[in-house]
Parts: structure tokens; C-alpha cells; sequence
């Protein structure tokens, strides 16, 4: 996929979320990944609760063998996430804001974490992810109330992004979101809250739009109205990545991989979208809980047990392969 699309875009990335445990682990899983994908993003490896369970704690190992791997076989790999509220450990999310005293301490622990981490880093990646998430988790336009809006208040991206450039000023910053990849509140939210990073002296390149399709009926996304988005990030001097996209087959086989042809040819088609990337690899590895309760394995992916899917075989298509 990778070489099919440098044919239309030399620069463009096609990457995909990975995991340490199949891509040393599971042959097929390793094959599906080095032979289509040029750029990596670990799927939960760089997340803090990963990389500090103890405050002052660091287990870079398994950040670090992916980053190996990806430097092995020539891919990018793109640095998911600083600071997002859903993947903390305990002790970052308890530290405490009720005095001064408090939030000045509290503020110098997340800054040095902050540090550490891209530090740690720093020349491996070629993007990152400084803020994930910021909005409301049911598709609102409030942000999330996590530690670092409550130490450093809404403005807190702007403190994120210049300390991430203090420590690395080359790689290119993003703030990721999902549910703002077709025009309508939440992308202005997510516009404006780049901008106004951008203008509190921060160094966001560009927005992650994550596409995650999880219902073909209601969150379906058009080539216009991506094309639209595309348009609007461009306009504003803004990049975008499409950084999360996965598809479920729940309207069908054929639906599915339309919608991932859709976005990813409609990407390699604007100059503002510089890369795609799939949320996972191998419907081996997809397990989700059911509303009932019960364990059910996905299949939202490029691949199902070692085998193309359909989508692949559009999206190659899309790619003109
Ligand atoms: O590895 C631990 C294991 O040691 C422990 O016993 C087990 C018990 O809870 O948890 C395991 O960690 C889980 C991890 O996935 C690895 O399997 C976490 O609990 C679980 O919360 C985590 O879920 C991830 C989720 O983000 C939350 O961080 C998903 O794999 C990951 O695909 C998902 O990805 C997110 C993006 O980061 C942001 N955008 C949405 C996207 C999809 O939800």
C-alpha cells in the first residue's frame, strides 16, 4: 500500500496502529505490516500509563522495541500521546490542584514527565500527538476537565506544545480527535482550539482526524464532506492527518470497503492530508464487549487471520494497484 501510494505522492505515509506482542509474535500479523504500511503508530505504547505506572517510574522497553522494528524496515513512526485523559496512570491523574502550592508542584511533575518522554524520544519520531481528545467524550464541544486543564486551565495544549518543542522542536505536533472529521461543531471546536494554541505560542502542524466509522448509518463520511474538511484545515494553514481510520462491517461487506477507499483515496487526493493511517491491522486482534455483555471479535480491519479483506482489496484499488 505504501508503494502504490508514493506512486501518486511521493512524501504521503500509509501507516497502521500497532502492538509489540503479534508484530514479534505472529507471523502473519509481521508480514501484513512490513509489507504494506510506511509509517508506525503505537496503539497504546506511548500512552503514560504505559511508559510511568509509578510517578518518576519509566518503562520505555516496549516503546522502544517498536521503535526498532519501524527504524529496521525503514517506516516513520508517528508518537501517540502526551496528554490524553483516558490514558493516565493513577498517580498523574491524582496529582493534587486544590492551593497554588499544590498546582505549581502538580504542574512541574506533569512538565517533567512531558520532558522526559520526548526527550527519551527525541530524533525517532517523525510526528506525535501532544493532545488527544480534548473535547467531551460524547461528541460535545466542552473540554475535558482532565489534570492538565486543571492545573494549567483550557489553555493547557499551548503549555503542552511549546514544552514538547522545547525538548524537540523537529517533530511535527498534532492534537488528535475523533467525531471531527466531516464539517459541523466539534471540527470547529477542534479548529478553533488549534488556532488559538497556535496563537498562546504554540506548535501544532495540524489536526489528527481519527475516522473511526463504528455505524456506516450514522457516522458514514463523504468524499465531499471530507474534501470540505480537508479544504478548511488547508485554508487555515493547518495539515491534516487521517490517524485512526477503522471501519466496521456491521452494514456489510462491500459498504465497508467502500468507506475505507472513500477516505483514504480522498486524503492522497489534497495536499493538506499528508498521511492515513488504520486503526489496527489483523480482525485477529479485534475484541470488543457487546452491549449484551458478551466478548465478540471484530472485523473492522485490512486484514482477517492472515488473509486480505475486501477493504484491502479497495483500497489497493483506490491506491490504482
Ligand atoms: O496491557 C494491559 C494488561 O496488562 C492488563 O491486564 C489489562 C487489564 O485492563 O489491560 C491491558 O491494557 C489495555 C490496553 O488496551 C492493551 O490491551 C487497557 O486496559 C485498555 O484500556 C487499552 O485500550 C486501548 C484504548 O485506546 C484506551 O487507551 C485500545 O487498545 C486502543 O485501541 C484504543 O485506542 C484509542 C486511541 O488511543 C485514541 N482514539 C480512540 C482509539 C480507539 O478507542
Amino acid at each position: 500500500l505504501q508503494a502504490l501510494a508514493a506512486r501518486t505522492r511521493q512524501d504521503f505515509l500509509v501507516g497502521a496502529a500497532v502492538a509489540l506482542g503479534p508484530l514479534t509474535g505472529d507471523e502473519d500479523y509481521a508480514r501484513e505490516v512490513v509489507g504494506n504500511f510506511g509509517a508506525l503508530t503505537p496503539e497504546n505504547a506511548m500512552k503514560p500509563q504505559f511508559l510511568s505506572p509509578q510517578q518518576g517510574v519509566y518503562t520505555f522497553e516496549e516503546a522502544d522495541a517498536i521503535l526498532a522494528i519501524a527504524q529496521s524496515k525503514g517506516m516513520a513512526v508517528h508518537g501517540h500521546t502526551i496528554a490524553f485523559t483516558e490514558a493516565m496512570p493513577r498517580w498523574m491523574q491524582q496529582l493534587p490542584t486544590g492551593s497554588k502550592t499544590e498546582r505549581d508542584a502538580s504542574a512541574a511533575a506533569l512538565l517533567d514527565y512531558l520532558t522526559t518522554v520526548v526527550t527519551h524520544f527525541k530524533g525517532r519520531l517523525a510526528s506525535l500527538d501532544v493532545v488527544n481528545e480534548p473535547f467531551d467524550v460524547n461528541q460535545g464541544t466542552s473540554m475535558q476537565q482532565n489534570i492538565w486543564y486543571r492545573v494549567f486551565g483550557p489553555g493547557y495544549p499551548a503549555v503542552v506544545s511549546k514544552a514538547v518543542y522545547a525538548a524537540d522542536p523537529r517533530v511535527l505536533q498534532y492534537i488528535n480527535e475523533n467525531g471531527a472529521d466531516v464539517p459541523g461543531q466539534r471540527q470547529d471546536a477542534l479548529l478553533k482550539l488549534i488556532l488559538d494554541t497556535n496563537a498562546q505560542g504554540g506548535h501544532i502542524h495540524g489536526a489528527g482526524l481519527q475516522a473511526h466509522v463504528y455505524n456506516l448509518k450514522t457516522d458514514a463520511i463523504s468524499a465531499d464532506a471530507l474534501t470540505r474538511t480537508l479544504n478548511r484545515f488547508g485554508d487555515a494553514g493547518l495539515h491534516v492527518r487521517i490517524s485512526e481510520n477503522d471501519v466496521t462491517d456491521g452494514q456489510g461487506k462491500d459498504a465497508q470497503a467502500k468507506q475505507y477507499a472513500t477516505v483514504l483515496a480522498t486524503c492522497l487526493r489534497s495536499p493538506t492530508c499528508v498521511s492515513y493511517t488504520t486503526w489496527g491491522v489483523d480482525d485477529r486482534y479485534d475484541w470488543w464487549i457487546d452491549d449484551g455483555g458478551s466478548l465478540r471479535q471484530g472485523h473492522d480491519h485490512l486484514f482477517n487471520n492472515g488473509q486480505p479483506t475486501p477493504a484491502y482489496d479497495a483500497v489497493k484499488r483506490a491506491l490504482g494497484g
